[in-house]
């Protein structure tokens, strides 16, 4: 098999819109600071009160996805599923979306990459259709923050950027040389891991959280903003860079650049070190915030209902997250 195409792509997010206006009755921030500092005005959250997990917004995504390619759930051959807000601890997401969806026995994992983990799965479904072990994978990134997030001031550094969503995409082969994924690059430094994390529940603490865990916020998420932000304007240009010099093009052949949507002032820094134009860069985070591991795919499902990219164009993705990982990929859509 010459390599790996897009077939489709689908997304779901909640019905619940929270503005920044309606932090402000929370915690102690403002609509202009969140706008200025992260480019975020709203983002959906999943209602209070109802048990709704990653896997119920993957679900729908999915079967969106698979009727616009006009297939149906047997047509799956394996699932892969990146969220960093699985819906327990064990066993996976990708578990409970397959039978969500209503299928047996075909392959479920997940990849626990956080921001970049779209990436990261799209490495290996790429090498699972190449291979020929799987002919169609879907590819889901899927998250709830909003129900672990500190909503309180202690929080808000973290919590005014957070969304829930969904984005679904089915890979299958083409035969066709120089179409679908030209390569995909990756990369992490764990020496950063603490600057972006959650603490507790931790299988290294007896027991994984206690009272005073929570006490003391520790089952929120932390992050270093500053040091995120200034990894995130290298890390990306630069894996872009790699991907498209690896495949012999370069950032002129960018029909449509989507990066993971982090914060707006990352992907404005990210546009500049390449020097692209502003029809080249795709953003949402305006209405969703970021939705870490579902950001890409669902910004891509959104670019093609907008009509952003033809087949034949080529597309790049980037992503920068906890970790830190990192990655790049460039796909002849
Ligand atoms: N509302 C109002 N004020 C807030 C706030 C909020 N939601 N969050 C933090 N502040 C305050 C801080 O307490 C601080 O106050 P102080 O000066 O009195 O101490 C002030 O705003 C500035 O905080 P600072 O952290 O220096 O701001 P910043 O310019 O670095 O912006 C981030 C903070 C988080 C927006 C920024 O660091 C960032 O975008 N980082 C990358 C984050 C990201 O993209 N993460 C996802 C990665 S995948």
């Amino acid at each position: 098999m010459a390599g790996t195409r897009i077939i489709a792509t689908g997304s779901h997010v909640p019905d619940r819109v929270v503005t920044n206006v309606d932090l402000e009755e929370l915690m102690d921030t403002s609509d202009e600071w969140i706008q200025q500092r992260t480019g975020v005005k709203e983002r959906r959250w999943v209602p209070e009160g109802r048990e709704i997990g990653g896997s119920d917004l993957a679900k729908v995504a999915t079967e969106r996805a698979l009727k616009k390619a006009e297939l149906e759930e047997g047509d799956i051959d394996a699932i892969i599923y990146a969220t960093l807000s699985p819906d327990h601890m064990f066993p996976g997401a990708a578990c409970f979306l397959q039978q969500k969806l209503g299928l047996k026995g075909i392959a479920a994992l997940d990849i626990r990459n956080q921001c970049s983990g779209f990436l990261y799965g799209l490495s290996i479904a790429d090498a699972w259709i190449r291979t020929g072990a799987y002919e169609r994978v879907l590819l889901v990134g899927a998250e709830v923050h909003s129900t672990g997030l500190d909503i309180s001031t202690r929080g808000r550094d973290v919590s005014v950027i957070f969304g829930d969503g969904a984005g679904a995409v089915l890979l299958g082969p083409t035969d066709k040389n120089g179409d679908g994924v030209l390569g995909v690059t990756l990369g992490a430094d764990g020496r950063y891991a603490k600057d972006l994390w959650v603490d507790v529940p931790g299988s290294i603490y007896h027991p994984q959280c206690d009272p005073a865990h929570m006490t003391e916020g520790r089952q929120y998420p932390q992050m270093e903003g500053s040091k995120v932000f200034k990894h995130a304007v290298v890390k990306m240009p630069g894996a872009v860079r790699r991907v498209l010099g690896d495949a012999g093009l370069g950032t002129e052949d960018i029909r449509l650049l989507i990066p993971h949507q982090a914060n707006l002032r990352i992907t404005e820094m990210v546009q500049q070190g390449l020097r692209l134009r502003d029809d080249q860069v795709f953003s949402n985070i305006h209405k969703y915030g970021n939705t870490t591991a579902a950001s890409i795919p669902l910004a891509l499902d959104e670019a093609l209902s907008e009509g952003r990219l033809e087949r034949g164009d080529l597309l790049v993705l980037a992503a920068f997250g906890a970790g830190f990982t990192w990655g790049a990929a460039a796909i002849r859509y």
